[in-house]
């Protein structure tokens, strides 16, 4: 089915006088950037017509405006299936960022509309920010700044610190950022070990990684960083039971997705010493709430879901979320899409190119459809 994008003519009638300058609508749902000048040029340039969600009064009323879009971008909006059933017009709803669990998947395939993202933007910044949080929770950077800081200074240090050469360093989930991850590592003398149903054992070698079951995982890795997809199976994928078999003292860093952590069960685990430290970019719900225990806790390192930034990553970001609308917008195929299926039900299979991310989803959605025939 390929959806319609009416001419330019027969618009005309209906839209506004600058909509009639313009091949395409582009609608930036409420994102709180403080500009969107690098996509209203690439846009502009295409032909397109940008109607920022911010310069609007409320998020309903770019959602409004998106009724008619031919691209919708979004950042934290939740765009649920009624949500999606309303955008009359919508050739692609593109993502800014590499995570799209706030698009609902289905609902926008079952309505012929391409979902978009940026899988690569930040995968350095990630990747660095989960060592980083893995290297002050090891050697308790934040304890020993906060001593320091504050006039102290011992011979005989009091907090806790540990060691990375020997130590067993499991991943949980070894895509573009685990793996990026697992090579920032090779070097430091570590023990690798992942968990991950898509990614063949040889890939996985490749990096001098071994992949186990999340059991053995939990059971033999000193530090866990957590990198897989926010996915119907990996919510709470990190439970009381996973933590329970973890051994007394691992240190639990997680810059995935907040819910792919049971958190109550994470805080209890702190409480009584099983996790000796948490480093935590993401959380159950953000912003995390003022009097979360997480917040006070010695032993956490926090950061505010930032593992994605930089200068540079979020200039790619805007530059490649804006490419991927103008493609969209002029009927080219973005180049990053996170659901090939609707292709098929455009016609427009034969002209993608899939990417490493489309491949895993491709071998899940295969296993998906094996584990229903065998029920
Ligand atoms: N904190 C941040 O700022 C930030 C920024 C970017 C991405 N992220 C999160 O990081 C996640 C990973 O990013 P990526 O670029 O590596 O994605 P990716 O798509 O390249 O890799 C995801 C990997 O997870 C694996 N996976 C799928 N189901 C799994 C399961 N049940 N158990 C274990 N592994 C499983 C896949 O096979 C794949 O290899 C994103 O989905 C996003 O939620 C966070």
């Amino acid at each position: 089915m390929k959806r319609e994008n009416p001419s330019l003519e027969s618009r005309c009638n209906t839209v506004t006088l600058s909509y009639t300058m313009t091949r395409f609508k582009v609608v930036v749902l409420p994102h709180r950037y403080p500009s969107l000048d690098i996509e209203r040029e690439i846009i502009s340039k295409a032909g397109g017509l940008l109607v920022d969600g911010d310069a609007l009064p409320n998020e309903a009323a770019a959602l409004s405006e998106a009724a008619d879009a031919d691209v919708i971008v979004v950042r934290w909006t939740i765009l649920t299936a009624q949500l999606i059933r309303k955008f009359a017009r919508c050739r692609a709803i593109v993502r800014y960022g590499i995570g799209y669990d706030n698009v609902d998947y289905d609902a926008a395939t079952a309505a012929g509309i391409i979902i978009a993202h940026s899988p690569t933007y930040g995968v350095d910044e990630v990747a660095t920010h989960a060592f980083a949080l893995l290297l002050a929770c090891v050697r308790n950077i934040v304890g020993a700044h906060q001593i320091v800081a504050g006039g102290g200074w011992s011979d005989n240090p009091s907090i806790r610190q540990w060691r990375m050469a020997g130590r067993t360093v499991g991943l949980v989930g070894l895509g573009n950022i685990g793996s990026a991850m697992a090579r920032k590592l090779s070097g430091w003398k570590t023990r690798l070990l992942a968990v991950d149903p898509y990614v063949p054992p040889e890939l996985a070698a490749q990096i001098g990684v071994q992949l186990v079951d999340l059991p053995t995982l939990c059971r033999e890795s000193d530090y866990i960083s957590l990198h897989p997809p926010l996915l119907p199976e990996t919510h709470h994928l990190i439970s009381g039971r996973e933590l329970a078999l973890m051994k007394p003292g691992v240190i639990l860093v997680n810059t995935a997705r907040g819910p792919v952590v049971d958190e109550a069960a994470l805080i209890e685990s702190l409480s009584n010493g099983r996790v000796a430290a948490a480093g935590l970019d993401v959380f159950e719900r953000e912003p995390l709430s003022e009097d979360s225990p997480l917040r006070r806790h010695p032993r956490v390192v926090l950061s505010d879901h930032a593992a994605w930034y930089s200068e540079d990553s979020l200039a790619e970001l805007k530059r490649t979320v804006a490419e991927a609308a103008a493609q969209a917008g002029t009927g080219g195929l973005p180049v990053a899409i996170a659901n090939p299926e609707v292709l098929h039900k455009l016609g427009r299979f034969e002209e993608w190119t899939p990417n490493y991310n489309a491949q895993w989803r491709a071998r899940r959605a295969d296993s998906l459809k094996a584990a229903h025939h065998t029920v």
